[in-house]
């Protein structure tokens, strides 16, 4: 019949509780070479040491300012911090597509006209202002405030920036572009800044998860397990402990995640900017879901099984077209009328779509979004697992978990098929972004930086 027709071609995104058990067997051998070994070895994870040791305790306090650069939005912050009491004003600044793939100096010099901006719109021309920048990135950290890029990832290729440290090139651009008194104290990822925002007011809470754009994750790992940690004097005040910074969306980058791939990944990798990397991130993260889908809406056209009165020149068949937003509302549609999976379809072009092409095209959405919220669960079990901790928050934060309807129940049903029994975990959205993190760490940082002196 034509539905098992369409079962066949997308089989491949319905795979058994032993594939997600394989799958966490790899991931955590993987993570353990990470650890072990230095990154420009041949480990795809790379678990980079971030330099972050201490979770705030609520002692934190002072002016900041943040950046947040990375996701859906580029955002200026000020954050003022008094214990508990947090106070943040922000600003969204546009990143145009030449600028993410231009160069290196257009960034930073971009980036520095925002602050001199909102510096001068928030009157703190005269303010010494600290800076916490959360650049969701690998990077190689060398100290809290010195971070090498070690490739681009998502929508970002700028030249001459790989190898080089961030914050310097930050520096200098404020330099060249500004007259304020900022100075960058800390570098975090958006995964580390989520978990640092969370751990504010959360005692439990020693993992963080982006599932946005991307898909990273980060959390606490004990000192002696980090063959890559070298040995600084900054310890004295330190737990020996430190965030480990997983960049697991290049999981799957040495091939080992060919068991599980269809056809649509293969070629959704081939056509992206940066093919046979970020293989797990392309399966699970907000950049790429939409595409995944509209891959196996155009096979099915073609296939004569979908759309089958369609015009063949509609958007859908334009790379790029279908966006992960529209997933998260097909799959919002929850009766027989099919109110927004009609305002995709018309958005797109589509015409003379039938009730059956709806139900075709929601169940797609469904098939798709339900592998990237397993596989991500499967990842985040690794973590508990190793973690191994009575109660565990996890704090969580992007566009993908915020707006997809089911992402969240789905991930907590395979977790719970997955962790060690009577290991409990919690997923808490981080309201406040990544930038409150940055800032918490510059703040850690600083009372630290004090107490040495
Ligand atoms: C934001 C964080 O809320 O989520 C960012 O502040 C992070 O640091 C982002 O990068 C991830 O989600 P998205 O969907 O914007 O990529
Ligand atoms: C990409 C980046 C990573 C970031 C994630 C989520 O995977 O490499 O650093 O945390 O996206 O934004």
């Amino acid at each position: 019949t034509k539905y098992e027709k369409i079962e066949s071609f997308v089989k491949g995104f319905k795979l058994s509780g032993s594939a997600y058990k394989r799958v966490m067997a790899l991931l955590h051998q993987e993570m353990i070479n990470g650890l072990k070994h230095h990154s420009q070895g041949g480990a795809d994870i790379k678990m980079f040491p971030t330099f972050v040791r201490s979770l705030p305790d609520g002692s934190e306090c002072g002016e900041f300012l943040a950046l947040d650069l990375g996701g859906t939005n580029f955002r200026v912050l000020l954050v003022r911090l008094q214990g508990h009491d947090v106070e943040i004003q922000s600003k969204t600044y546009l990143i145009p597509q030449r600028i993410m793939l231009g160069t290196g100096i257009q960034l930073f010099d971009h980036i520095a006209d925002c602050i001199g901006k909102f510096v001068v719109e928030h009157d703190l021309q005269n303010h010494q202002l600290p800076l916490g920048f959360t650049f969701s990135f690998p990077c190689q950290q060398e100290g809290l405030a010195k971070a090498r890029l070690s490739k681009w990832t998502k929508g970002f290729r700028c030249e001459g920036v790989v190898g080089k440290d961030i914050c310097q090139l930050l520096q200098e651009a404020l330099q060249r572009r500004t007259n304020c008194h900022v100075e960058i104290v800390a570098v975090v990822n958006d995964a580390v800044g989520t978990l640092m925002s969370a751990a504010h007011g959360d005692r439990n809470c020693e993992i963080g998860l982006i599932l946005g754009t991307g898909c990273n994750a980060c959390y606490m790992e004990g000192l002696d397990n980090v063959g890559t940690w070298k040995h600084g004097e900054d310890q004295d005040h330190h737990p020996r402990q430190v965030i480990i910074n997983t960049e697991w969306g290049a999981f799957g980058d040495n091939g080992c995640l060919d068991f599980m791939r269809t056809e649509y990944d293969h070629e959704l990798d081939t056509f992206s900017i940066n093919p046979a990397k970020q293989i797990m991130e392309k399966m699970i993260s907000g950049m790429y879901m939409g595409e995944i889908v509209r891959l196996v809406l155009v096979r099915l056209s073609h296939e004569n099984l979908l759309f089958t009165s369609a015009d063949r020149d509609c958007n859908l068949f334009e790379r790029g077209r279908f966006y992960t937003k529209y997933v998260s509302e097909i799959e919002s549609d929850t009766d027989e009328f099919f109110r927004n999976t009609k305002q995709v379809l018309d958005e797109l072009q589509v015409e003379n779509y039938t009730t059956e092409d709806c139900k075709v095209v929601k169940y797609v959405c469904t098939l798709v979004s339900a592998r990237a919220a397993f596989l991500a669960a499967a990842g985040l079990a690794t973590l508990i697992n190793r973690l191994n901790k009575q109660d565990m928050t996890i704090a969580v934060d992007g566009s993908l978990y915020r707006f997809h309807p089911r992402f969240h129940n789905l991930m907590c049903l395979k977790i719970k098929e997955l962790v060690k029994p009577g290991l409990k975990f919690k997923l808490s959205l981080s309201h406040d972004g990544s930038g409150k993190g940055a800032a918490l760490t510059a703040a850690v940082s600083l009372r630290l930086r004090n107490l040495k002196m």
